[in-house]
Parts: structure tokens; C-alpha cells; sequence
């Protein structure tokens, strides 16, 4: 009886693990299409200022080098949002190993090229929110770049065990811009509006907490996961699910959110 319930306990957390990812990636691909509609379509068009309608330090008239980054940047976004989740589909990483190996490859430098931008974008070219807000995307780039650097070295040494666990951490990470997106929109459309910090500095406690959550709060659900998936205590596989589970609909409200009131206005 016991080991019937844990099976079904197992079944639960794998149930809530995939509807976990297939609204992520749903999410996400929605989230690279607005990037390919709204900065794709005005920088084919040659009207780079629409950048500023979202970004107010994007298109700098004359600063080519730090508009070229803010490009690279914001190009990239499509690379890794869509080729994020078809490194992890098993099916896929299973049917082709070899394209797998150096989509992978790519995916890294690509990771590093988008921390890096990024830290360029804060530090120096200079964006919204306040200074513990950017300290704490800084540290999510660095997580990036060090679960980068042990994806690729644990591949190399064929412990592919450890390999697949510090790839889907780099990928949490590199996700951690969205999951501030949608986490955002989630807590505007549940107040009506903005609480817990001023829209015109975008500052405060909320998105202080938010930006410190993009990366920590998906990490421990993760490890969380890990732990209950080897677990044999069927109360705390069943309370990782129902957790997961719940974080799902919080995503998925968050996504509901952002498409139709930041992204999907933008598309056309
Ligand atoms: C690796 C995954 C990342 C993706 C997919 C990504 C994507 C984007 C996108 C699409 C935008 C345009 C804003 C929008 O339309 O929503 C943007 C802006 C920006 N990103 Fe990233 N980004 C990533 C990582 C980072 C990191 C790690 C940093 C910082 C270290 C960073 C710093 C910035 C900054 C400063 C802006 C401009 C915001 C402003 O003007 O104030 N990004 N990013």
C-alpha cells in the first residue's frame, strides 16, 4: 500500500514537473516572438528609436558601440529563449546527440555573450531600477556564466549525470529576465496596479524582492524537485508537486499578464 502511494506520489510530481515546463516554454516563445515582432520588426525598418519605447537607455543617437551591444543583445534573446528549451527536450537531445553537442556549445557562448551585454547595459550604459536591483541581476549573470562553465565541463568529462543538472540550472538562470517579467505582471494584475514600488523610478521593496526571486525562487524549486524526485517520503514528494504545481499557476496567470498587456500590444 505504502509503495502504491509513493508511485502516485512519483506520478503527481511528474505530472506537475512537465506542465510546469510546457507553460514555460510556452511562455517564453511568446515572450521571443514580442522581442522578433517589436525590436526585430523596428530594427529591419531602420527606426531603432522605437527601441525607447520600452527601453529608455536602448537607442542612444550616436553612442554606435553601446547601441551595437544593446543589438546584440536584444538579437540573441530569440537564440536563446527558443533554443533553451529544445536543449533540454529529451526527445530531441536523444534523437540527435551531435547537433545536440554544439547547439549546446552555442546556447553557452551565447549565455555568456548575453551576461555580459547585460552587465554593459547596467554598469555602464545605465537602466531602470535602483542600485540592489542591479547588484542582484549582476549576481544572476554571474550564476549564469558559472552554471555555464559547469554544464560544459561535466559534459566533457561524460558525466552526464551532473552534465543535465547544471544545464537546467543555466537554463533557470538564464530565464531568471523573464521570470521577472512575468512575476511582475502577475503582482500588477492582482493589485490593479503598482504596489510596493513607484512605477516612474521603478524602485521599492517589491522589485527589489522580485529581482532577487528571478533567480532564487526557481533554484530552489529545482533542487526541491531533485530531492523529491529520489525521496521515498510520499508527504514530501506530494507537498513538492502541489508547490510546483501552484508556482505553475502563478507562471501562468503571469504569463497571461504580460501577453496581454505589455507584449502582445507590441506585436503589430
Ligand atoms: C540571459 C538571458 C537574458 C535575456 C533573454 C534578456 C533579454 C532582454 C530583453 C528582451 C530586453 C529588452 C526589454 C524588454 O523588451 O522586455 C532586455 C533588456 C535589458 N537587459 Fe537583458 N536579457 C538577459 C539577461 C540579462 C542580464 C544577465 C542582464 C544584466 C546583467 C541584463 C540586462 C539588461 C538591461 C540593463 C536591459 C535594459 C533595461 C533598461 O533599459 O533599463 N539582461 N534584456
Amino acid at each position: 500500500m505504502t509503495r502504491l502511494y509513493i508511485v502516485s506520489a512519483k506520478k503527481f510530481l511528474n505530472i506537475a514537473v512537465t506542465v510546469w515546463f510546457i507553460v514555460a516554454v510556452v511562455g517564453q516563445w511568446i515572450f521571443a516572438t514580442y522581442v522578433i515582432l517589436f525590436y526585430g520588426k523596428a530594427t529591419a525598418t531602420g527606426h531603432n528609436e522605437d527601441w525607447n519605447k520600452v527601453l529608455p537607455h536602448g537607442y542612444v543617437e550616436g553612442e554606435t558601440t553601446g547601441n551595437i551591444v544593446v543589438g546584440i543583445h536584444l538579437l540573441l534573446t530569440i537564440i536563446i529563449v527558443i533554443g533553451g528549451p529544445l536543449q533540454i527536450i529529451p526527445g530531441i537531445r536523444k534523437s540527435f546527440p551531435v547537433i545536440h553537442r554544439w547547439t549546446g556549445r552555442i546556447y553557452i557562448l551565447v549565455a555568456f555573450v548575453m551576461s555580459l551585454s547585460g552587465l554593459f547595459m547596467v554598469w555602464v550604459r545605465g537602466s531602470v531600477g535602483g542600485i540592489t536591483q542591479h547588484i542582484s541581476i549582476s549576481f544572476n549573470a554571474v550564476l549564469i556564466m558559472i552554471s555555464a562553465v559547469c554544464a560544459i565541463r561535466y559534459a566533457r568529462r561524460r558525466d552526464f549525470k551532473r552534465h543535465r543538472v547544471w544545464a537546467m540550472r543555466l537554463f533557470l538562470f538564464v530565464n531568471g529576465v523573464w521570470f521577472f517579467r512575468v512575476g511582475l505582471h502577475f503582482w500588477l494584475l492582482i493589485n490593479e496596479g503598482p504596489v510596493g514600488f513607484d512605477p516612474r523610478t521603478f524602485q521599492g521593496p517589491f522589485l527589489t524582492f522580485l529581482s532577487i526571486s528571478q533567480y532564487s525562487l526557481p533554484f530552489i524549486f529545482f533542487e526541491m524537485y531533485l530531492k523529491a524526485s529520489k525521496s521515498a517520503n510520499r508527504i514530501f514528494v506530494f507537498s513538492a508537486a502541489s508547490i510546483l504545481f501552484l508556482f505553475t499557476v502563478i507562471m501562468a496567470i503571469g504569463v497571461f499578464a504580460a501577453t496581454v498587456g505589455s507584449w502582445g500590444p507590441k506585436m503589430n
